[in-house]
């Protein structure tokens, strides 16, 4: 049986968080985590949102970023984006680009995940490693992200 809409969103954000982001946004999470409690994400940073959906990651990192930074929100389905891009413009953000692309054709992800890996953790250090030495890499909880030391 299909959830109700926005009890995602609800069960995984906290209250605060939820007050940042558009209702289109709410209704349409799918995610496992708020990812971005863990990621350190400063002013001015540059974030990668790998698997966009409706925006609730890109919105909440847009703001974290504030102006000075960006957010790339990365899906490969069209009509996601479209998604995203209205929630950023609802959110009046104007620190968000989106990206049509398919993160297995990124090389140093997809060598960080195609190699034997047992935890999350150490896929997210592989791909950290693997594409900046100042990149955090974050998928979820605190022990599946990898920041610089
Ligand atoms: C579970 S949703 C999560 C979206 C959002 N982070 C959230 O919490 O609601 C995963 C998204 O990743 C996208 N996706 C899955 N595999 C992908 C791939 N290989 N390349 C790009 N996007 C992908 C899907 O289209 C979907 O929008």
């Amino acid at each position: 049986m299909a959830s109700p809409a926005g009890a995602v969103a609800r069960k995984l954000y906290s209250a605060e968080e939820l007050a940042q982001v558009p209702q289109i946004a709410i209704d349409g999470a799918l995610g496992v985590a708020s990812p971005l409690r863990h990621a350190g994400i400063e002013p001015g940073d540059t974030v990668l949102d790998l698997g966009c959906g409706y925006g609730i990651d890109t919105i909440l990192a847009a703001r974290h970023t504030g102006p000075a930074g960006r957010v790339i929100a990365l899906d490969f389905l069209p009509a996601m984006l479209a998604r995203t891009a209205d929630a950023v413009a609802q959110a009046g953000l104007h620190n968000v680009d989106t990206l049509h692309a398919d993160i297995e054709d990124i090389p140093c992800l997809t060598t960080a995940l195609t190699r034997s890996s047992p935890t999350a953790s150490s896929i997210c250090a592989r791909a950290r490693h693997a594409c900046s030495p100042n990149a955090a890499v974050c998928s979820g909880p605190a022990e599946s992200c990898a920041s610089p030391t």
